[in-house]
């Protein structure tokens, strides 16, 4: 292009520095331009077209096939309690499932992509961004231009395999929410009640040794199970029940509990033990900040003042923390009152 067509060039080439020496500034890179234009075997021989159409939708069939299987693999290989390798049965099958799914989304729109849609080169100038009338409209038969050349308008047998391959993806994952309310079980019930009842001594986790409350000392905070837990093997429910009744024992000084908000009978010489169970969505809440008595859930940041009955004081819980009543037996060691007078865990579970 001659310099006196493009006014960038002719100023980049009689620039001139402030001395007043005019200098002839040669352009470093030169525009190199499009390479010639390729034509691909399925734009001169329509045979390839319809091979290429035809695998095209071929894939989006498959992953339609894989989805279904990745739900019936759901079914055929359930999770038995306790069974380490009916999980790992489980995770490969429904995995593989999903995984062949969106693998054959991804090739067969790759595919569409370089073999079908058209394959012309074209310059788009730069215009101004401005949002006038023409400009929606340019966008409108750039919508249509584009659903022209994809065929997507056109190729029915493509589209609709898409749409049915994209739609089943997310079924698998629909499935697996099954898995978070297993049918013969009622959650509110389940939740209700813990191995926690009258008499039964808090232990450490996991040791399973019980906590004596002169080993409390100011400010600590230990990690407590059920002393009977230590009973169970891991086919009789273990998890279930320590993911239930796991609860966070601390000592504070008795003046430091705010009367009318804490239960002070539930509580022993400044020891009270709360559920570790998050009432927001259920994590375990397990930072204990000794200054402030705040605990924190690190899932999504409710904090909880101990002080005031574990009540929320930031964040999305919307209830405090249940209190396991508690007290010491004959021998010094604590003991719980009662299991927990309200379900453990997030709030949803009390609504029937
Ligand atoms: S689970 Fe604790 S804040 Fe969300």
């Amino acid at each position: 292009m001659a310099h006196e067509d493009d006014p960038l060039e002719h100023e980049r080439a009689t620039w001139q520095p402030s001395s007043g020496l005019a200098v002839e500034v040669r352009d470093p890179v030169q525009n190199p331009g499009l390479p010639p234009h390729r034509h691909r075997v399925t734009d001169e021989d329509p045979a390839a077209m319809k091979r290429a159409v035809r695998t095209v939708y071929t894939l989006f069939y498959l992953s339609v096939a894989a989805s279904i299987w990745a739900i019936a693999a759901y079914m055929l290989f359930p999770i038995e309690d306790g069974s380490l390798l009916s999980v790992r049965q489980n995770n490969l099958f429904v995995g593989l499932g999903i995984a062949l799914a969106l693998l054959a989304i991804g090739i067969g729109a790759i595919h569409w992509s370089k073999a079908i849609m058209s394959d012309k080169e074209f310059i788009e100038p730069r215009h101004a961004t401005r949002g006038r009338d023409t400009t929606r409209m340019a966008a409108l038969h750039a919508f249509e231009d584009a659903n022209e050349e994809s065929g997507f308008g056109r190729r029915a047998m493509v589209r609709n395999s898409l749409i049915a391959a994209l739609v089943a993806s997310v079924l698998p994952g629909l499935t697996l929410f099954r898995g978070l309310a297993p049918q013969d079980v009622d959650p509110v019930e389940a939740l209700s009640h813990t191995m926690w009842k009258k008499g039964m001594r808090l232990a450490r986790d996991p040791e399973g040794v019980p906590i004596r409350a002169s080993e409390v000392t100011l400010g600590s905070a230990f990690h407590v199970i059920p002393e009977a837990l230590a009973d169970l093997d891991h086919s009789e429910g273990y998890l279930e029940e320590k993911a239930k009744a796991i609860v966070l024992l601390m000592r504070l000084l008795p003046d430091q509990l705010v009367p009318g908000e804490n239960k002070m009978e539930w509580t022993y010489d400044g020891i009270v033990a709360y559920s570790k169970v998050c009432t927001h969505v259920g994590c375990p809440v397990a930072l204990y900040e000794q200054q402030t008595h705040h605990l924190l859930c690190p899932c999504h940041q409710s904090q909880f003042d101990v002080s005031r009955g574990a009540a929320v004081i930031f964040g999305p819980a919307a209830r405090p923390l249940p209190q396991l009543p508690i007290t010491v037996d004959d021998e010094g060691y604590l003991v719980a009152q009662s299991d927990f007078t309200e379900p453990v865990g997030p709030s949803f579970w009390e609504r029937h």
